[in-house]
């Protein structure tokens, strides 16, 4: 399984957690990383073709960002914006994403009791990352379970690297789709109809 990770951090030099993230990425097999705001500089333009090249050659592609304001910094939104075009990801013949698989890896400030109903972010992060479930629902991609670090803002530099084997764990899973887990799951229930019932 080949990976391409899309980093959109305003400054990787700055950052402590999506830089430690971005390195070990750099160094795994199989990973294409990229740092989008040195490659699309202050004017934040792609080379469409390039780009779209990439994301062909690749089966699992990765968002990776800090949390800003509820959402990615800039850098990711203009990348999707010209890359993800009419008749590529969507419209008459945009099925070239159909299949890929999208997997969300983002940090941020906020702790994880923050990111629930009465919590003060109020909202779960399933809910605010729907915008883009639904772009992978439109491009007929798979949306895997998102990988989040929390608390980030206050996290030590041992927490930081503390994160990366299970990141690194969780975007190497190759069982990530969900429906591949459940198949597994009934595998190892078949001889079981009333517990594989129960799962399903
Ligand atoms: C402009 C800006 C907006 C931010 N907005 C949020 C936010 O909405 N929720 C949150 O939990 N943290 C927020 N943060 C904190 C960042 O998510 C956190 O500092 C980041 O994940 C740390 O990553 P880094 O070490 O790679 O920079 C924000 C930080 C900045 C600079």
């Amino acid at each position: 399984m080949k990976i391409l990770v899309l980093t959109a951090h305003p400054d990787l030099n700055t950052s402590r957690i999506n830089r430690a993230w971005f390195d070990a990425l750099s160094d795994a097999s199989d990973v294409t990383a990229r740092d989008l705001t040195a490659i699309g500089g202050a004017e934040m333009r792609f080379d469409i073709e390039t780009e779209q090249a990439l994301l062909l050659s690749h089966d699992r592609i990765v968002f990776q960002f800090p949390f800003y304001w509820y959402s990615a910094p800039p850098v990711l939104k203009a990348w999707m914006d010209q890359v993800l075009s009419y008749g590529f990801a969507y419209g008459p013949g945009g099925n070239r994403l159909k299949g890929r698989e999208i997997l969300i890896l983002v940090s941020t400030g906020g702790p994880e009791h923050s990111y629930h109903a009465g919590g003060y972010n109020n909202y779960s992060m399933a809910e605010f990352l729907k915008p883009y479930q639904q772009t992978a629902n439109l491009a007929g991609m798979t949306y895997l379970r998102p990988f989040v670090a929390h608390g980030m803002a206050l996290a030590t530099q041992d927490q930081i690297e503390a994160t990366v084997p299970d990141m690194l764990a969780h975007l190497t899973d190759s069982d990530l789709d969900p429906k591949v887990k459940q198949a597994h799951l009934l595998e190892q229930l078949e001889d079981d109809p009333i517990k594989a019932a129960a799962v399903s």
